[in-house]
């Protein structure tokens, strides 16, 4: 191969490249992207900030007096919350089932392993973000209080909507029954399990 051929060869290569540029400006220019109002699909746990800003904004001030997790809490006064009648019916077995979503990331044995979440082991009625050796967000660890029926409760149907701003991206359980028999499994794994309230 002499230097002429490969000067041809390198030019044909350059102009492809080129001609490939130029074609995908051209169908740039022809077929204008519209933005889309609102994501088609929406992925666990992303949802917007500000779309999550203006839902605690609202419930602020709805309740201005007690603030953004104020009827929550309100809520978590010893049988007055809707999980209190459910836990006494509620299903272990069921529960046990649920909480494959959750061992994903969490243990819930004594001295089990913290994973994407810290472990579980005798959350129910624990401090919330009590765990030294784990790296919770700044929303849970500051958020203060303990894991009392209603607020797992809570947790647990909208982790982000309860805490905004919390890592754990887990859709939520829908149905306050699941949420009843997952809490009943929970509150299981305890050297002397918590009484229903
Ligand atoms: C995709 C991973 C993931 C899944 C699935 C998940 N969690 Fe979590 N969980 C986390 C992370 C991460 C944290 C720490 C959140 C933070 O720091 O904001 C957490 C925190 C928690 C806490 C607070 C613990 C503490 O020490 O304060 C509880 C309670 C909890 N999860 C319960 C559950 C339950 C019950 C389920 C199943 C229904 C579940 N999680 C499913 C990742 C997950």
């Amino acid at each position: 191969m002499n230097r002429f051929e490969i000067i041809k060869i390198v030019g044909a290569f350059l102009m492809s490249v080129l001609i490939i540029t130029v074609i995908g400006q051209v169908g740039n220019l022809l077929v204008e992207a519209e933005e889309l109002e609102e994501n088609v699909y929406t992925v666990a746990g992303t949802e917007e900030p500000a779309a999550a800003e203006e839902a605690a904004a609202e419930e602020a001030a709805a309740e201005p007096a007690l603030g953004p997790t104020g009827p929550l809490e309100a809520a978590a006064e010893p049988g007055l919350g809707p999980m209190a009648p459910l836990l006494a019916a509620a299903s272990v077995e069921s529960g046990k089932k649920l909480a494959r979503k959750c061992a994903l990331c969490h243990t819930f044995k004594k001295g089990g392993p913290h994973k994407i979440g810290p472990n579980l082991w005798d959350v129910v009625g624990a401090d919330k973000a009590r765990w030294e050796n784990f790296s919770y967000s700044a929303a849970l660890a500051s958020v203060g209080g303990s894991w009392g029926y209603e607020e797992l409760n809570s947790f647990v149907a909208k982790p982000g909507t309860y805490i905004p701003g919390t890592r754990m991206t887990f859709n939520g359980l829908k149905k306050l029954e699941d949420r009843a028999d997952l809490i009943a499994y929970l509150r299981t794994f305890s050297d002397s399990p918590r009484p229903l309230p």
